[in-house]
């Protein structure tokens, strides 16, 4: 969703670079950047085999509609600063391992590089963001360039399914949480492209997916702690995950048990759920969901293929809030895992950082 902001855009639209921009996750980036007001797609890398074809050529577009021409006629470059375009702003949606060769030389040589990779999300010095909840996290960012001498920085937005709980957890925190039981129902993108083969995925469900369930886990406590004398301090929740992949194509499920430090009516949750905001929507950024939380009353939802994309993907819908009789409360929640989860997210962030000045401080420019 594209709305009228609060914060002044910037004279002419910032360069930005999107590394692994043929994947799932950089064809959303492209695509939300084809229609955004303050940054521009100056350049697109991917890896070492499609370096200097076209993009258009080379993508294997998995989203709807078609590559927007722009982006069809860059030439793909490889992940350096040296052979792609100067650009303030980086967005990285490279594999993990690539991210963590090459998303400090981004920031080394500049760039403010807005990353959806798991590489750097849980190190002392780097702000593991989502802007609704703790955008104060990025003071961090100063002694990120003090101890690792970048004059540019590097933001991460958190795993696709810690995103849509995290953000059904932030407005119930008031109340004291204690234990969270989550059970997830991935969708198959959240495995990229071409991801989990078809003949082990359709007619049925695969109880594993590597990684996620600590991913889950400790990066929520990080995000719902604080940052406080200088260092991260998780919020002492305790927290049990499972994670399934399941034969759906976009938008992650997950089911949760919450256990309160005190007692509560269901209409304190839904009032809380019902009422949040944050930064975002005050400074009114433009890929901001107005609503952020929205609750089904239906029995049956929310469901994948209804109601993923809420505010153009960038909402969380939320179902089925009753009583649990193991802890206090159980409910469903949903989120659309390449936009809210993915591109959305690391896109918000940016927006964020150029709303706090923090582009502009960026060393790189165009
Ligand atoms: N999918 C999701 O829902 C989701 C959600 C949150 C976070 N993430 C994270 O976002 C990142 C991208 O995920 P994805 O789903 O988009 O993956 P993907 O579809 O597999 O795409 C991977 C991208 O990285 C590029 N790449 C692979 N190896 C490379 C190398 N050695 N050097 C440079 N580029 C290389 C690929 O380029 P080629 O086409 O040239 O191989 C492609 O552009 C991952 O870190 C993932 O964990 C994904």
């Amino acid at each position: 969703m594209i709305h009228d902001t609060t914060i002044e855009a910037p004279a002419d639209r910032i360069p930005v670079v999107v590394l692994g921009a043929t994947g799932l996750v950089g064809q959303r980036l492209v695509a939300m950047l084809a229609r955004h007001p303050w940054f521009r797609l100056a350049g697109v890398a991917a890896s070492e085999r499609h370096a200097g074809r076209q993009y258009g050529e080379v993508v294997q577009w998995r989203i709807e509609g078609e590559a927007p021409p722009e982006a069809a006629a860059l030439r793909l470059a490889r992940p350096t600063p040296d052979d792609c375009p100067p650009a303030t702003l980086v967005f990285s949606a490279l594999p993990a391992l690539e991210a963590e060769a090459v998303e400090p030389v981004f920031a080394r040589a500049g760039a403010f590089v807005s990353s959806n990779a798991s590489a750097f999300r849980m190190q002392p010095d780097v702000p593991l963001v989502i802007p609704e909840i703790n955008p104060d996290h990025l003071s961090a960012l100063a002694n990120q360039r003090a101890s690792r001498q970048w004059s540019g920085a590097l933001v991460t937005n958190p795993n696709c399914s810690t995103i849509g709980l995290a953000l059904t957890l932030a407005p119930l925190a008031r109340f004291g949480i204690d234990q969270v039981m989550v059970t997830t129902l991935q969708a198959a993108s959240g495995a990229g492209y071409p991801g989990v083969a078809s003949l082990d995925l359709i007619d049925n469900v695969i109880p594993f997916i590597a990684g996620e369930e600590e991913k889950i886990e400790t990066e929520t406590r990080k995000i719902l702690g604080v940052w406080q004398d200088g260092a991260f301090v998780d919020a002492p929740i305790r927290l049990s995950a499972q994670t399934t992949r399941v034969p759906v194509r976009e938008g992650h499920l997950a089911s949760v048990s919450v256990k309160f430090a005190q007692t509560l009516d269901p209409d304190e949750i839904l009032a809380a759920w019902e009422a949040y905001s944050g930064l975002p929507q005050t400074l009114g950024l433009p890929t901001a969901p107005q609503q952020v939380l929205r609750y089904l009353d239906a029995p049956d939802r929310p469901q994948p293929r209804y109601d993923r994309d809420a505010e153009n993907g960038m909402g969380v819908t939320l179902g089925r809030l009753r009583r649990c009789a193991v802890l206090d409360y159980r409910f469903i929640c949903l989120s659309h895992n390449t936009i809210r989860g993915a591109a959305g997210a690391a896109l918000l962030n940016a927006e964020l950082a150029y709303a706090r000045g923090l582009l502009a401080a960026s060393g790189r420019s165009a």
